[in-house]
């Protein structure tokens, strides 16, 4: 009996191993590191499941949970990212994984999924459980689906704090947890210390030629001002410093570990590094094989000199324009720095909100208007459509083109206002998108692997530029005259109420005083002692000066002061 039963538990366990062998996956552990200008180390991990089919129920490497969300729900395609921090284009160049502050999430489902609504909000919904995110607050007032792709959604939460709480489980579905490899350089001390961080989720298909790769990436992108983190007031970094651990084991799932440094900055900021690269790609890029302990740390000798880094070909601003809290207009404005037009997409994702008027929209380039190539609009609707405005323009060469329009601040119902209204109300990112020469940027990430976009060619990269948030304040009611009015009416019941309760249930009766022997008689004899003493002491001390009072006779008439004593009278007349 028992032997029979050890026989099939094996029989099955060979059986599991079968079918997990069938389906073929990789995971691959990277960190790309950048020391940026002006003393800033910009830090980019990317941990990255392959598998060959999407049936998501035998993984071993792929997170069961996350393969149950993207089945359920029909997911083709998936991004999430919770950002803190502004990326600054300007200075520090693109990032790997473009987000804005905040939360944000887009998916596309199925082509041949019905209800995609339904889809999209239980996508979310398990999101939020799975990251501990506040994704459950999408709703159609803040999410909107994109003009060409009816099963694509998109949705941007600006005001979501990130922290430890989504870094735990976020690192859950790794396959070697924070145990072991780049993932234990991850410490939640560290991460949400820096000046910028970001956890990113990334689920897409690799299709080619009908046969399709499912890509799941994990990405944290971290900056560290080095000047921060290095208690010299130096440029000085190195591992320990930024995450507060060395590496010691590598992950023994992972197909392969690596560290890349990007040297390019030597150029103009000369520093040393502890360990000799592995190989050397294109020059610039220094490459480590991870197996075991292993720690790299940077030298700057030169003292701190501000290094402006060649400005990215595009980049963008936003900003509100307008005073008070009645009218106000919303500016983007795109840079063009290259020598050639760019075809740029600019969406706006503008909240119910703030309804703005179609009419003043205004699209010029270097202060001349000009004519969109084309244009989408959606008017929003109150409490239940966001304002979708979806522009296409061709950026001139060297131009600073700028996108205008006007809105009104609505004031709201009184429920609508969050905890503390007076903070004001997150707006989140335009989003622009371009395709820009490859080897305009210098690096790429849109494959699968960070050493697949160090070597790779080809003709255009898209990048997707997410612009800054901002914050309005809209019209507040004064939520705490409520709280006034309590307080000032409470006090007014409570001083009345003494008085009132007396006169209500005391009665008035009139009595005779008597002479009561015993306490009161002490005390008043106590109270007699008392006054003879105080009087014999000012006896003591000497009488006061005795006041005259004059009899009418002894008065003789002043013609301002009226009565006076002739005494009076005879100093004056002196
Ligand atoms: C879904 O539709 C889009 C646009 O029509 C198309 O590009 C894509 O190949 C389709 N995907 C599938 C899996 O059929
Ligand atoms: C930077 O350049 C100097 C020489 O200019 C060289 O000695 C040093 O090794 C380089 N550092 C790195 C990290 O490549
Ligand atoms: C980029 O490539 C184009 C042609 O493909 C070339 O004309 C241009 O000079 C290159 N730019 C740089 C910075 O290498
Ligand atoms: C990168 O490309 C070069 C030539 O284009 C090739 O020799 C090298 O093997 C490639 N490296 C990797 C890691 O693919």
């Amino acid at each position: 009996m028992v032997l029979v039963y050890k026989m099939s538990t094996k029989s099955l366990w060979l059986l599991f191993i079968f079918i997990g062998s069938s389906y073929s996956e990789t995971y691959s552990e990277e960190l790309f590191i950048k020391p940026l200008a002006t003393g800033y180390v910009y830090s980019f991990f990317q941990f990255t499941v392959i598998r060959e089919d999407d049936s998501f129920k035998h993984s071993t490497l792929f997170p069961h949970s996350l393969g149950d969300i993207i089945d359920r729900f029909h997911v083709a395609e998936l991004n999430v990212d919770l950002t803190s921090g502004l990326w600054k284009h300007k200075s520090w160049g693109y990032p790997a994984v473009d987000a804005p502050s905040g939360a944000e999430i887009s998916a596309r489902f199925h082509n041949d999924t019905q209800d995609v609504d339904k889809h999209w909000y239980g996508l979310t919904n398990a999101l939020s459980g799975l990251l501990c995110t506040s994704l459950n607050f999408i709703n159609s007032a803040n999410s909107y689906e994109s003009s060409a792709d009816r099963v694509y959604r998109y949705s941007n939460l600006p005001r979501e704090n990130v922290c430890t709480e989504n870094l735990t489980p976020w690192k859950k579905l790794l396959p070697c947890d924070s145990t072991r490899g780049l993932s234990s350089l991850l410490n939640s001390g560290r991460v949400h210390n820096a000046n910028y961080h970001s956890l990113g989720i990334h689920f897409r298909p690799l299709c080619n030629a009908g046969k399709c790769k499912y890509e799941l990436r994990q990405t944290v992108s971290l900056v560290y001002d080095s000047i921060f983190i290095s208690f010299n007031n130096n440029y000085d970094w190195s591992l320990r410093k930024m995450f507060g651990t060395g590496l010691f084991k590598t992950c023994p799932l992972a197909d392969y570990s690596k560290i890349y440094l990007d040297t390019s900055s030597n150029s103009s900021v000369p520093y040393l590094i502890s360990q000799e690269p592995d190989y050397v790609l294109k020059n610039n890029i220094a490459v480590y094989n991870l197996n075991g302990i292993f720690h790299l740390s940077a030298i700057v000798p030169r003292p701190k000199i501000v290094v402006s880094e060649l400005r990215p070909l595009l980049y963008t601003d936003r900003f509100i324009t307008g005073f008070g809290q009645e009218y106000g207009g919303l500016v983007t404005r795109i840079y063009n720095d290259h020598k050639s037009p760019i075809i740029a997409t600019v969406i706006e994702n503008i909240p119910w909100f703030l309804p703005i008027y179609y009419h003043t929209l205004k699209v010029t380039s270097n202060g001349i208007r000009i004519i969109p190539k084309a244009l989408i609009y959606k008017p929003g609707k109150g409490r239940v459509r966001i304002y979708y405005l979806e522009i296409v323009l061709e950026l001139a060469p060297r131009s600073v083109t700028e996108i205008s329009v006007q809105f009104d601040y609505v004031f709201l119902k009184w429920q609508e206002y969050p905890p503390d209204a007076n903070h004001g109300f997150y707006i989140g990112s335009a989003i622009v998108k371009a395709t820009i020469p490859r080897n305009a940027t210098s690096l790429t990430f849109d494959k699968s692997l960070i050493i697949d976009n160090l070597n790779s060619t080809g003709d255009d990269y898209l990048i997707c530029l997410k612009t800054e948030n901002f914050i309005i304040t809209l019209p507040t009611p004064d939520f705490s005259m409520p709280y006034n009015v309590i307080c000032l009416a409470c006090t007014v019941v409570a001083l009345a109420f003494g008085p009132i309760h007396n006169i209500t249930t005391k009665r008035l009766k009139l009595t005779t005083a008597k002479y009561v022997p015993g306490l009161a008689s002490v005390a008043q004899k106590l109270y007699v002692l008392m006054e003879t003493i105080f009087m014999l002491k000012s006896k003591k001390t000497g009488k006061p000066t005795p006041v005259k009072v004059f009899t009418p006779e002894e008065l003789s008439y002043h013609p301002t002061l009226g009565h006076v004593s002739e005494e009076f009278m005879k100093n004056k007349g002196n």
